[in-house]
């Protein structure tokens, strides 16, 4: 195989340009993250989810029609095929929700019938679908894990007010929603995370766009990644107790262990989406009585930054979206995805991204193995 250039090896990556976007900027050292070169606190404090998909899809933001347009686009497609519920009663209710999440956008590509259909505009059209829809997919295969009734979408609510409809069965408050709807705008994208970068090298090959979102979805799962926020859930229920953060946080550095939801590939400073999350977290612990996991939780914070923001190792967005998820109510094996249910924004964007001159990505290895082996017949192996 020729190469242009000489190859480098740059393991994991960490060091290597792999794409151009218009998405989101990122500088890892001064903690600054723009989407569309608008400051994220800027539009987790002023934006919604909506708004912000906009913004990233068509890298600007819309007039008031523009939004309604939109919005009105999404809660057109907010219900399930036909066929769906069914696929979902069908699952094991024991079933990791990220197994069930990945298996269940895999199946609606079966029933979209522009599923296999390239260009931008029929994208876009698959894009709003998988977006409108994954909310569904998640609040009723939990309704149906735990033998409740199904519940219909509300096309007069938000995406964030939605999904809580289906999810609880009750209209969420105010304040629940925004919360979710900030964790939402937050989480929408992020550069070539992992998962980003998974989906645009299954969209490089023209598969299509379902395809990428179940690669993405995959790669999400891991606790390295996504699914570091139920990881942080379970360390804080396994501390039990502020007064037990220190021994526990402690032994697992001697341990040399990742404590989950800090450290960052690209943040070498706060992630500045935990900045406004933190604020957020707080105020939603108070107000529904979880405030001792929110203590706990700048606890481990202060003794990870006296023991390691040295080098570098900050919260990352993990880090406080698992107590603003658990204080709103949502179970702990659905944090990851709830994280997956706003980055379908941001893989998507990156797949028609990908998509406007398209290269297939295709890395090279470097062979490391014997050279010059005899084939041994088996009689003499
Ligand atoms: C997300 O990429 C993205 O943008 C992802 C994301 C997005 O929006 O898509 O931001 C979302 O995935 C956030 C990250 C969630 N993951 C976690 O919280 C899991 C815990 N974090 C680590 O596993 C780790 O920080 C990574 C995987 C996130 C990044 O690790 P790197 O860049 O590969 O760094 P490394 O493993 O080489 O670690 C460098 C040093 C090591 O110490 P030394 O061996 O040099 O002494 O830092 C230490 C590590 O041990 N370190 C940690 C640590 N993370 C790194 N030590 C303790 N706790 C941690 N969390």
């Amino acid at each position: 195989m020729s190469l242009a250039t000489a190859p480098t090896f740059d393991k994991g990556l960490a060091n290597t340009i792999a794409a151009e976007t218009q998405m989101s900027f990122i500088d890892g050292g001064k903690g600054v993250l723009e989407y569309v070169g608008i400051d994220i606190d800027a539009l987790a404090r002023n934006s919604t989810f909506e708004e912000t998909v906009y913004l990233l899809w068509n890298r600007r933001l819309p007039s008031r029609t523009e939004l309604e347009s939109f919005t009105a686009d999404l809660r057109a497609e907010y219900e399930l095929p036909g066929g769906m519920l069914d696929l979902i009663s069908k699952l094991p209710r024991d079933a990791t929700p990220m197994h069930a999440l990945r298996t269940l956008v895999s199946a609606l590509a079966l029933h979209d019938a522009e599923a296999d259909v390239e260009g931008a505009e029929a994208n876009e059209r698959k894009a709003i679908r998988l977006l409108a829809k994954t909310p569904a997919l998640i609040a009723n295969f939990d309704r149906f894990r735990k033998g409740k009734p199904f519940v219909a979408s509300d096309t007069s609510l938000s995406m964030a007010a939605n999904f809580l409809w289906m999810l609880n069965g009750a209209k969420p408050t105010d304040a629940v929603a925004k919360a979710l709807d900030v964790c939402l705008i937050l989480h929408a994208d992020h550069g070539l995370n992992a998962s980003t970068f998974a989906g645009r090298v299954t969209i490089s090959t023209l598969s299509d766009l379902y395809s990428a979102i179940v690669t993405a979805i995959g790669t999400l799962k891991g606790p390295l990644h996504g699914g570091a926020n139920e990881e942080v859930m379970i360390m804080l229920r396994e501390i039990g107790a502020i007064e037990q953060v220190e021994p526990y946080i402690m032994a697992r550095l001697k341990a040399k262990d990742r404590i989950m939801g800090f450290g960052h590939r690209v943040y070498k400073a706060y992630d500045p989406r935990a900045t406004y999350l933190k604020t957020f977290a707080k105020q939603v612990a108070t107000d529904t009585g979880n405030l001792s996991l929110y203590e706990m939780s700048r606890r481990i914070e202060e003794i990870m930054a006296r023991e390691v923001a040295a080098k570098g190792i900050y919260p990352n967005v993990d880090f406080y979206s698992a107590t603003t998820y658990h204080s709103i109510g949502i179970d702990l094996d659905l944090f990851t995805c709830m994280f997956a249910m706003s980055r379908i924004a941001g893989w998507a964007g990156h797949c028609i991204e990908q998509l406007d001159g398209n290269r297939l990505i295709r890395p090279a290895a470097a062979y490391v193995g014997p050279h010059g082996q005899p084939y041994v017949a088996m009689q003499e192996r």
